[in-house]
């Protein structure tokens, strides 16, 4: 009768024993944690996110000279998206993006949701001044922020 119970209670272990299989991609190898440490260097830092704002910064401009309010409202809602996971990777600029996220990004949805060129035109300044705030407050004010002159998006209205 024992025997009954010690096989099945036998074949389990046996079964979650198994050494586990080791995953390579064709250039993300080796121990876990090192697979985990390229695939974050790959991600990159705070300068990726930054490469994405300066372009969404551009067509949010264009969007706004066009009045195309809702591509306007997309590129704000992704820049907010943008500046969230840059901090999810480099935590300590969170102090300065505080104000920018909580505060500047609201108001400019704001704006856009006036359909008033006008008003667009005052907060993108308000914008500007607060990219290079945060420039400032981050240590590399060399990234002077001004008004996109000339237009390289393919999205036009
Ligand atoms: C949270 C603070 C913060 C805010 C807000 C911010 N920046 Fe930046 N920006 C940085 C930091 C920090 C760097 C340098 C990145 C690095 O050294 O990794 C940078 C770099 C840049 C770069 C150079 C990226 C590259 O590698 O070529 C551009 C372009 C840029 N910012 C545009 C903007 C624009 C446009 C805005 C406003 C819409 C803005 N930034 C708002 C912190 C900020």
């Amino acid at each position: 009768m024992k025997i009954l119970i010690i096989v099945p209670v036998l074949l389990f272990f046996a079964c979650t024993q198994q050494p586990q299989e080791k995953i390579d991609g064709e250039w993300i190898k080796g121990t876990k944690q090192e697979k985990i440490h390229t695939i974050e260097k790959q991600f990159r830092g705070f300068d990726n996110t930054m490469v994405e704002i300066g372009y969404r910064y551009q067509e949010l401009y264009w969007a706004g000279k066009d009045e195309n309010w809702d591509y306007a409202t997309y590129q704000i809602e992704k820049m907010k998206l943008t500046i969230e996971n840059g901090l999810e990777r480099r935590p300590k600029r969170a102090k300065s993006a505080d104000h920018f996220l909580k505060s500047v990004l609201p108001e400019m949805l704001k704006s856009v949701q006036q359909r008033d060129t006008v008003i667009f035109n005052e907060n993108f300044d308000m914008l500007t001044a607060n990219c290079i705030n945060c420039h400032s407050m981050e240590k590399v004010p060399y990234f002077t922020v001004k008004k996109p002159i000339y237009r390289q998006s393919p999205i036009r209205k």
